[in-house]
């Protein structure tokens, strides 16, 4: 495997790193504070090509690789991850559906607002009773006079409230099937009657990003908004996971970059008995294992991303890069916090946040019990 990154690989991590110190890091705990979504950083990742990287650039994108898009997400997450979050959901869930199975129409009325970042999509997919089990869709979606009839609700959606959520694509169940409910995909652009964006959560973590529970209630869209093949819903919604996890996986990555760069520096500032702490050995053999446990995730992620860019199965790597970076970021965050002491504690200090941010990387995306199911089965278990 190549370990190198291209001229243009490092030129954007080197971007987005100066753009998230620069921009991102000033606002961030004030966004996190008041719940603020982050629409002027947003604004600006647009200018900076940064909503659209891995898609083609006749339609606006970037037209860069998964690697390139991952190195973005890492960086943004080593500064913020309620950012990183909203520009990872917009682009590897959001847009990628479009992208990969919309007829020309519908990429032509999406993909350029959605690459420009002046509009936001999002993916519905989880519902009350289908989270982990998700082929458990109870949202219907009938045919009625050329017209999808939906009716049901979706949770845990991100991106979708927003004053520029453009759409949500959801799964639905479109007919009885053979054996099991037939499942398919179509695009709900948002306003349209009967489709309700409900109340922000109060969260844990990620509290400058928009995540809303949906009802639908005979809202009603044209049939040609039917994304890909009809019954093919469940199919493409596992794929665009697999995609997904290399985003979440490489926030996994940052997060624990992030709260390693800030325990480094704490404890070179701060003194105990006379000396920096940096010069203990405990917090020294700290430092140490988290840094080596981050190098050696950053290969799996990045390992992942370039199965995908060479067109090779990456489920089993994308899935044992999610499991492991989801419990680094826990644990590199609670290490962080644990080296600042009672400041940990203290919101001005980044770790608090970078601390309530880390434990959704073990849940969304997947469970870490999900990812441990696809890895057996991978394995052929
Ligand atoms: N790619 C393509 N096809 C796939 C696939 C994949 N990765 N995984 C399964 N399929 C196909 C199977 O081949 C099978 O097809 P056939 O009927 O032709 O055999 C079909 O899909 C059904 O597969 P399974 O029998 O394996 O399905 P299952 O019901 O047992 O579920 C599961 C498998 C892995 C547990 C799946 O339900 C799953 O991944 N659940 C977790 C869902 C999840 O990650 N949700 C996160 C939502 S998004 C999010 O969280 C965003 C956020 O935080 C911001």
């Amino acid at each position: 495997m190549d370990f190198e990154l291209s001229d243009e690989q490092r030129l954007l991590r080197d971007t987005v790193r100066d753009f998230a110190r620069q921009e991102v890091a000033p606002v961030a705990e004030e966004l996190d504070r008041t719940k603020s979504f982050p629409y002027e950083l947003v604004r600006k990742m647009g200018e900076l090509g940064l909503m659209g990287i891995p898609f083609p650039e006749r339609y606006g994108g970037g037209g860069a690789d998964t690697l390139s898009y991952a190195l973005a997400v890492e960086e943004l997450t080593r500064v913020d991850s309620s950012v990183a979050i909203t520009m990872a959901a917009h682009t590897s869930l959001g847009t990628m559906p479009i992208h990969l199975w919309g007829s020309d129409e519908q990429k032509d009325d999406w993909l350029p607002q959605l690459t420009s970042g002046s509009k936001l999509a999002s993916f519905g997919l989880t519902e009350p009773e289908a989270g982990s089990d998700a082929g458990n869709t109870k949202t219907t979606a009938k045919l009625d006079g050329g017209e999808w009839v939906i009716d049901g609700s979706k949770q845990f959606i991100t991106n979708s409230g927003t004053d520029i959520s453009g759409c949500v694509t959801i799964t639905a169940v479109t007919g009885p099937g053979n054996g099991r409910p037939e499942i398919s995909n179509i695009i709900v652009p948002t306003g349209t009657p009967g489709y309700e964006p409900g109340e922000q959560y109060r969260k844990m973590g990620w509290n400058a990003s928009d995540t809303r529970p949906l009802t639908f209630d005979g809202c009603r869209v044209p049939e040609s908004n039917l994304l890909g093949r009809r019954g093919d819903g469940f199919k493409q919604f596992m794929q665009i996971l697999d995609g997904g996890r290399i985003g979440v996986a490489a926030m996994g990555v940052g997060l624990a970059q992030g709260a390693l760069d800030e325990a480094i520096a704490y404890a070179k500032e701060r003194r105990a008995f006379g000396q920096p702490i940096s010069t203990f050995q405990t917090i020294q053999a700290k430092i140490a294992d988290l840094s080596a446990q981050i190098e050696a995730a950053r290969l799996l992620v990045y390992r992942a991303a370039r199965e995908k860019d060479a067109g090779r199965s990456f489920t089993l790597t994308a899935a044992q890069a999610k499991l492991i970076t989801g419990r680094l970021a826990v644990r590199a965050t609670e290490e962080a916090v644990q080296i600042h002491g009672g400041y940990g504690l203290i919101e001005e200090y980044p770790v608090c946040r970078f601390y309530r941010d880390a434990k959704i990387l073990t849940i969304g995306e997947g469970t870490d019990e999900v990812q441990q199911m696809v890895i057996a089965r991978q394995l052929g278990m």
